[in-house]
């Protein structure tokens, strides 16, 4: 069984929703391919997850509010607890960044981007990034990221 890891961390509302709306995405998908014994969808908050989880993981969705244009000090956290224990074992598995922030977010996504390029992932698509609200359109955008990951990972396609 293979499986999907979505890692995100809030203090308010916003990237719990897509980070919802990612899982929301990937179990739909995989229900409708009749794929759902094949993919295990984990959802974690930063601090709940370790190395364990990202070595156990075949796509890994990541999520962080921007603060003081940086990615959260728990996803940093996170990385840091992760990344030397994962480096040169998890390479060219697919992952993507989602981004919730009041009106840049580009700091946060510079960020993250920098210390994943380490890890030797294979990005994807581009960032999401919700500035001020949640909108429909984001929501979609988040489910169809878990859905990609999700149908990718079981079909192999990724
Ligand atoms: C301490 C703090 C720092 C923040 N810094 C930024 C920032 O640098 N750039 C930005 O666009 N938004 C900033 N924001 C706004 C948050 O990124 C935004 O409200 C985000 O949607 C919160 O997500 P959450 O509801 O998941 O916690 C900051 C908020 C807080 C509380």
């Amino acid at each position: 069984m293979k499986t999907l890891l979505i890692v995100y961390h809030t203090r308010g509302v916003k990237t719990a929703q897509l980070a919802q709306a990612v899982e929301r995405g990937a179990r739909a998908a995989l229900k409708e391919a009749d794929a759902e014994s094949e993919v295990r969808v984990v959802v974690k908050r930063c601090a709940e997850a370790g190395p364990e989880d990202v070595l156990a993981a075949d796509a890994l969705a990541l999520g962080t509010p921007e603060n003081f244009g940086y990615m959260s000090g728990m996803m940093k956290d996170f990385l840091e607890r992760v990344f030397y224990p994962c480096e040169g074992k998890i390479e060219g598995r697919p992952w993507a960044l989602f981004v919730s922030a009041g009106q840049d977010g580009s700091g946060a996504i510079t960020s993250v981007e920098r210390i994943v390029t380490g890890l030797r992932l294979k990005k994807v698509r581009e960032p999401i990034r919700a500035l001020r609200e949640v909108t429909p359109e984001i929501l979609l955008q988040c489910e169809e990221l878990g859905a990609t990951l999700a149908v990718g990972i079981a079909v192999g396609a990724l």
